[in-house]
Order: C-alpha cells, then sequence, then structure tokens
C-alpha cells in the first residue's frame, strides 16, 4: 500500500512530509488519504501540543534517573503502557522519548531526565520503556542522538568523542532500542559531534543506525535542530522538526530538481514516514487529535509503586523505619517540604493533574496532624517563586495591549509559554498581553519582584514599573536560552493590603538567529533570612525527629543550562547542619536530578534520595518514612565526594564544559565507576549503592560453563532474605579483563537481576553474558574484540560491594562484527 501512495505522490507531496506542518504535527496528503499525526513530550508523561507549563492535564510519571534508581525493567515497562495510554489521550501517535544520554559530568542539567553513567543499565531500561510504549501502537522517540550530555551552548557545541568511547559507552542504548526494541523513531541531537550537527553527519545516521543496526524507523531532528536542505536529507535525516518547514519544502524540491538530492533518497524518506503512520495504525483509523486529561487509579498506585522503587536510602543509623505510634511531635522543615517537586525543567515538563508534597504525604500517612509542624527554613528556588493565584489574561491583536481585547481568560500561574495561542485570530509575532492579578503579602517588609521574558515584558505594582523586561533586554539562559535572565525589583509592602500587579506582554521585535519562544514567568517573594533559619531549628529542637526536605528543583535540573556546582543550592547546607546540630533524629530527604556533595552527611542519622518521583511524590515518601514500602533503589550514578573526582571535571575547559565550540570526552570510556574503579578515586556513594530495611544471604554463583563460547555463560547466584522484612536486593555482574591492547576499565556491568523478595525467601539471579560482554571495540579492525585469556566474573552488590570473583577463560578470540 505504501509504495502505491508513493508512486502516486508528486515530488512536492513527498517533501511535505519531511518537514513538521507545526510545532507537533506531521503535514497530510489529504488526496491520497495520508493522514496527519501528532507527536508529544516527552519522558515522564504525555504533554500534548498546548503550552509546556499549563496544558491540558497529564499523568506525572517519575523521571528518568528514578527510574535508573528502580533498575526494575518490568515496572519501566509498566510505565510505558501507560504512557502509551496517556499518548492517545493527547491525540498523539509519537512519544518523544526516552532519553538515553549518560551521566558524563554530573552537572548536566538533563542528568535528571536520563536513566543512569552506564550504558548497559540505560539500554536495559530504555528497552523496556520502548516495548511497553510500542506494544500499545505508539511510537517511542529514542533521544539525543548523539553526545548530548550537557547543556551549554547546546545548539551548536560540538562532542568530541572517539569512536571507542561511543561505540563502548554513549551509543549502545540507541543500539539495543534498535535491535532489541525496534524502536520506531530517533532524534537526533543539537549538538555536533565531532565538527557534524549529528542531523547531517552520515556516518551517525546512514553507517552506523541504518546500515549497521538495521534501523528502519524514522530519524526526526531535535526542535530547530537541522541546519540544511541537502545536507540532512543526504545524511538520513527524515523529518525536520519543528514545521513549518524551513531548509526544507521549496528549498528541497529544488536541491532534488538540481540534482543535489536524489529523488530516490526523498522518495525512501519519505517511505520511512509512510511506514511510521502505518506502524502507528493512522491508516486504519484516522487519528483524533482531541487532547483529554485521563488520571488513572492504576496509574496513581503504579506511580506511587515506582517512587519506592526508585527511592535509594543512603544512611540509616538504625532510625528508619519510623514508627508512626511513637511519634509525638515531628517537624518537617525545608524548601521541598510543602512544594511538590515533582519533575524536573524543560521539555519533559508537564501539567500534572496534581501533585502531593511531602508534608502533605506525611499528614495522610500518620492521621494524627496536630503533632506535625512546619517551617521552611530558607529558599533555594533559582527564581523567584512563581505567583500563583487568580490572573485575568487579555489578549490584544497587535503590539501594545490596545483596543478591546480579542480574548480573555483567567489562569492561576503565573507562567506563560505559547505554543498555540487561545485564539486562532492571534499572530504569535504580533500580539500582546496584559495579566493583571492582586497581591495581598502576609507579612509586611521588603518583596522581591521577578520575572523573566522570551519576548518583551514590563511588571508594574499598582502602576509603578517595577520589573523592566523590556529596555536592554538581553538573552539569557532562561526558556532554552531564548529569555533574558531573570530581573528584579524589590518593593517594601504592607501586610494585608491588596496590591495591583500588571504585567503587559508582546512577542520580541528583533529578527535575531535561532528560536523566536514567546513565553513570560513572573512572581513575587518575601525574601527569608537567619531568623527563618532559627526558627526551623527551634522547631526541630524539640521534635521527636527532624524531617529535612532539601535539594533543587526543577529550575535547576532542566533542559538549557547546566548546574553550577554539586552542592545544595541556598543556605540548605547551614539548615541541616543547625537542624542536626539541635536534634540527634534528623532525617534528611533529598530530591535533586543527580549527585551532590554532603559535607554534613556525618551530622544526620539517615538521608533517602527520592529525586523527582512523580505527582505521587508526598506518598512515596511517606511510604518509605513509615516502612510501608522498602527502599527499593540504587544509585544509578556515582555520587563522588566531590566534584573534582568526577573524570569530566579536570580543570581543564576544553574537557568539560568546553572550549571554542568543542568539548572534548577526553577521559574517554572512564565514565562513571569505570573512572572511580579503575584510578582508585573513592566515591562517596558508589554506583548501585542503597541499603534496604532487610538483610540477605548470597550464595556462592553457580556457571553453565567455565569456559566462555558462542553461547555465552549463565551464572546463577541465589539470595535468602534472612531479615524479617520483605525488601530487594540488586545483583550485578561485571566483567573485568586480562591486559588488551587498549586500557580497559577495571570492570564494567553486564548483567544485573534484581530481586524482591518476602522474610524467609529465596530467589535466583539469573545472569547471562556473551562473547560481546567480553570485549573492547577494537579501532584497527573497525569489530569488538574479545582476546583470548583469563577474564573474571565480579558478582557485587555495587560496584564497591564485591561479593564473589571468578575465573572464567575464554580459550578463543571474538572479533564480533558491529553488524549482524
Ligand atoms: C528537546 C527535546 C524535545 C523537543 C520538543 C527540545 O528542546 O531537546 O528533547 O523533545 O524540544 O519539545
Amino acid at each position: 500500500m505504501i509504495d502505491s501512495i508513493l508512486d502516486k505522490m508528486t515530488l512536492e507531496e513527498q517533501v511535505s512530509l519531511l518537514s513538521g506542518a507545526d510545532f507537533w504535527t506531521t503535514v497530510p496528503v489529504e488526496r491520497l488519504g495520508v493522514p496527519k499525526i501528532k507527536v508529544t513530550d516527552g519522558p515522564n508523561g504525555a504533554r500534548g501540543a498546548g503550552s509546556l507549563v499549563a496544558g491540558v492535564k497529564a499523568t506525572c510519571f517519575p523521571v528518568a534517573i528514578a527510574l535508573g534508581a528502580s533498575w526494575n525493567p518490568s515496572l519501566v515497562k509498566q510505565m510505558g503502557v501507560a504512557l502509551a495510554r496517556q499518548a492517545k489521550s493527547k491525540g498523539a501517535a509519537v512519544l518523544l522519548a526516552p532519553t538515553v544520554n549518560i551521566h558524563r559530568s554530573g552537572l548536566n542539567g538533563r542528568n535528571f531526565e536520563c536513566y543512569s553513567e552506564d550504558p548497559m543499565l540505560t539500554a536495559e531500561l530504555a528497552v523496556a520503556y520502548i516495548e511497553g510504549v510500542q506494544g500499545e501502537g505508539i511510537a517511542a522517540t529514542i533521544k539525543h542522538f548523539a553526545g548530548n550530555e550537557s547543556e551549554i551552548e547546546r545548539q551548536t557545541m560540538s562532542s568530541d568523542i572517539d569512536e571507542r568511547t561511543l561505540r563502548e559507552i554513549y551509543l549502545p542504548p540507541f543500539e539495543q532500542a534498535v535491535r532489541r526494541a525496534g524502536v520506531m523513531a530517533v532524534m537526533s541531537s543539537y549538538n555536533r559531534l565531532n565538527g557534524s550537527y549529528t542531523s547531517e553527519h552520515h556516518w551517525l545516521l546512514t553507517k552506523v543506525l541504518r546500515e549497521e543496526w538495521g534501523f528502519d524507523g524514522i530519524v526526526m531532528s531535535d526542535w530547530f535542530g537541522s541546519h540544511s536542505t541537502a545536507e540532512t536529507i543526504n545524511a538520513g535525516l527524515d523529518l525536520e522538526m519543528p514545521g513549518p518547514a524551513r531548509d526544507r519544502g521549496e528549498k528541497l524540491v529544488a536541491a532534488a530538481r538540481e540534482g543535489k538530492v536524489e529523488a530516490a533518497a526523498v522518495r525512501a524518506a519519505a517511505r520511512r514516514m509512510l511506514l511510521l503512520l502505518e506502524r502507528v495504525g493512522a491508516f486504519k483509523s484516522r487519528p483524533d487529535l482531541t487532547e483529554r486529561a485521563i488520571d488513572l487509579p492504576e496509574d496513581r498506585a503504579l506511580i506511587r509503586r515506582l517512587g519506592a522503587e526508585g527511592a535509594v536510602l543512603l544512611k540509616n543509623d538504625s532510625i528508619l523505619p519510623l514508627a508512626k505510634t511513637s511519634l509525638d511531635r515531628i517537624a518537617v522543615i525545608g524548601p521541598n517540604a510543602a512544594s511538590a517537586r515533582v519533575m524536573g525543567g524543560g521539555s519533559a515538563q508537564i501539567a500534572a493533574h496534581y501533585t502531593v508534597s511531602p508534608l502533605e504525604g506525611i499528614r495522610a500517612a500518620l492521621s494524627n496532624a496536630n503533632s506535625i509542624s512546619h517551617v521552611v527554613g530558607c529558599r533555594h528556588n533559582r527564581l523567584i517563586d512563581v505567583f500563583k493565584g487568580k490572573i485575568a489574561v487579555e489578549y490584544f491583536k497587535g503590539r501594545g495591549c490596545k483596543g478591546d481585547p480579542l480574548h480573555a481568560e483567567i489562569v492561576d500561574k503565573g507562567e506563560f509559554f505559547w505554543f498555540e495561542l487561545p485564539s486562532g485570530e492571534l499572530d504569535p509575532a504580533d500580539f500582546s498581553a496584559r495579566m493583571t492579578m492582586q497581591f495581598v503579602p502576609e507579612e509586611g517588609g521588603e518583596h522581591v519582584f521577578g520575572m523573566t521574558n522570551a519576548g518583551l515584558a514590563r511588571l508594574f505594582v499598582d502602576g509603578e514599573l517595577t520589573v523592566d523586561g523590556r529596555e536592554g533586554w538581553t538573552r539569557g539562559e532562561n526558556y532554552f536560552g531564548t529569555a533574558n535572565d531573570e530581573q528584579r525589583g524589590t518593593v517594601t509592602l504592607e501586610a494585608g493590603k491588596a496590591y495591583e500587579i500588571t504585567v503587559e506582554y508582546e512577542p520580541s521585535t528583533a529578527s535575531e538567529e535561532g528560536i523566536n519562544l514567546i513565553a513570560v514567568r513572573f512572581g513575587v517573594e518575601k525574601p527569608l533570612g537567619e531568623a527563618d533559619i532559627e526558627a526551623a531549628v527551634e522547631t526541630s529542637r524539640n521534635a521527636d525527629v527532624a524531617l529535612l526536605f532539601v535539594g533543587r528543583d526543577g529550575e535547576w535540573d532542566t533542559e538549557g543550562l547546566d548546574l553550577p556546582d554539586m552542592r545544595l543550592p541556598g543556605p540548605q547546607e547551614e539548615l541541616i547542619e543547625k537542624v542536626a546540630a539541635v536534634n540527634a533524629n534528623t532525617v534528611v530527604v533529598l530530591q535533586t536530578g543527580g549527585p551532590i556533595e554532603m559535607p554534613w552527611l556525618g551530622k544526620v542519622r539517615a538521608v533517602l534520595q527520592m529525586w523527582y518521583p512523580g505527582q505521587e511524590l508526598g506518598n512515596a515518601v511517606a511510604d518509605v518514612l513509615f516502612g510501608d514500602a522498602e527502599p527499593g533503589g540504587r544509585l544509578p550514578q556515582t555520587f563522588p565526594k566531590a566534584l573534582t573526582d568526577n573524570s569530566a571535571i579536570t580543570g581543564d575547559p576544553a574537557v568539560y564544559p568546553g572550549q571554542d565550540g568543542h568539548v572534548r570526552y577526553a577521559e574517554g570510556v572512564f565514565v562513571g565507576y569505570r573512572h572511580h574503579d579503575t584510578r582508585a578515586v573513592e566515591p562517596l556513594f558508589p554506583f548501585g549503592f542503597g541499603l534496604g530495611y532487610t538483610r540477605f544471604r548470597w550464595s556462592e554463583p553457580l556457571l553453565s560453563a567455565n569456559e566462555m563460547s558462542s553461547e555465552g555463560v549463565i551464572v546463577s547466584v541465589d539470595v535468602t532474605n534472612i531479615g524479617d522484612r520483605p525488601g530487594s536486593e540488586l545483583v550485578q555482574l561485571y566483567t573485568s579483563s586480562p591486559k588488551a591492547k587498549v586500557e580497559r576499565p577495571d570492570k564494567e556491568l553486564r548483567a544485573f537481576a534484581k530481586l524482591s523478595l518476602q522474610p524467609g525467601e529465596t530467589g535466583t539471579a539469573t545472569l547471562k553474558i556473551t562473547p560481546r560482554d567480553l570485549a573492547y571495540f577494537d579501532i584497527e579492525t573497525g569489530a569488538f574484540r574479545a582476546e583470548a585469556g583469563n577474564y573474571q566474573l565480579v558478582v557485587a552488590a555495587n560496584a564497591a560491594d564485591i561479593r564473589f570473583v571468578i575465573d572464567l577463560a575464554s580459550p578463543s578470540s571474538y572479533l564480533l562484527p558491529t553488524s549482524y
């Protein structure tokens, strides 16, 4: 059928399929019954086509690092199934996920959106996720291919990565997704790879992806990440996103006519687009693009379960789980206690159906609300707290908010990130909007107003210009580098008095290079100081337990910028130290999208890392703290003692964050534990680390053979839960190689199993390895090479907790081609 449609298509029609129609849909060819389909972000939910921050509500699942910490492919697959249902509820046929870039520096703003520092763990979870999504008839889009491990100068930076490192560390998740999960779409990255944009990288998109791995799906660009006509199509990029066409359309038709692009290349790309439509069933029933909000009890339960499954207990000095009955007074402290930080920032954001904060979760778990006192203590936000409350918004045709509004609406949050304006009569390049709201301060004194805008905006308090986001506007880091840095203004306000806040917005007039988004975010807060820390200390002093909710939020862990360091932002370290000094039962609950330094670790009783686990955050926190669920998480990323212990942070800016447009992955394959192990750099918490509430006994491993053969070897380990609570245990299998032509890591993860066991129960971890698991990528032959010799199998609970080392001879050498 596809070929007969293609035969009937004109060149123009074929070309029309190769760019989006708009931000989220493809171009239909009505004449031939080719429908339009919709794509949607993103990894932890299906947002739909409206606003990035205030669209139709969607179910908010855990972010990828929390899934990485779960080490649980089968639960991740279930989440994939649920996500497919969410995508359908938004009329979408393609989900723009999963993100499988590797945790390289720990400072990547999108670290939270990626699973792990290890390619094998990343690949296993990505395969499960894709199988879940695609099994329900929705296409998954694995991204960002490849070398997108940082957000610094992300539209232009060249990631300079040698081929061995690519093949061993950065490409395997993509390779496995193609080979094992049959992923239907791949998204090229923004960055260049060894000098060329990945969206026009023939070696990457055609030689490796299609010819070696046999990929037969589509490759789409990241949004505005393709920059040429002939080069992209000749390299193998099928779909330019978003639409309407920029470098394609008429330009591509002309290039084809001039012979710069072969007609066969256009046809092949158009064919792949039609195949995608067929695969998602778009020819069978015409896609209904309507968006609905579907909030299912089974999804809530799955998210709550995943929250605990990814929760990593880093320290527990015999305090957790807390006994609900023995606690009279609980102090709940910190900037992440009453605010539910459920996800990271950037394109992965969705408008969650609801959120449960830790404070709400604890209250619900305890029923005796009187014993809980909450004090925030300090703030950590990068941007001023966003305004929450009733906002009247009026939209005008043209600039300057003149005449009668064309459309008016009421919203409840001071953040606007428009993809579609509320009326088709409004021109995104020539409209204006006025937002009016009242602010009644609870306390008197100095208040800070803040605003950041992609476009031009001014904020007035009772008619006085307080924040000017117009005069001298310059690009900063917010909104993917399309907005100014937050501008601030301070005003002294009286408690209880109503102030009128007005914001006037219009799009930018500059025809600047790059993306021009339309967005504005504003807020107000009363700065906190020493007195607020003291109040937290006083509340904690006489409490039976002080629960400290600290970390970051989606303004820090976000697409568009990297983190400045690995410390807790704001005065949070001081807050921890001071609370811990007066309360010996201080439990720190962390929420970050990656590792942090913990100079305060020795002073607190317990540390629980929750990441950003989705809308059920508070319930999952309470489940783990009170022992209704076990902390099932194990670190998917090494937590170094200090930032400088990370192998990408060498002090040489060319290695990180990059210099003169290039970032050189000089550490090669020595990423994460491969670096810490091999170079003997002791981490704070090793890769795979995490405590539980029970104990296990491991039996001596059994091998199916004591020599490697092409069939592989199966290692089995019996594990018994010898405690009196249920719990789960992670069994990791690493390989360790004899000396080779190239320097190899001390050990490399090749298989794992996570067993969930009742008290007294025994389970078996069955772990298989094959010759490829012994191999490194040999540049000279362009193949994976396992030399003959004596290898070791390392059976471990985490990278630093080795239980057994077993010799394994490989009498033969193997040379395994990249295509098989
Ligand atoms: C991100 C992608 C995302 C796309 C569409 C880009 O900024 O890098 O991951 O899918 O936007 O929102």
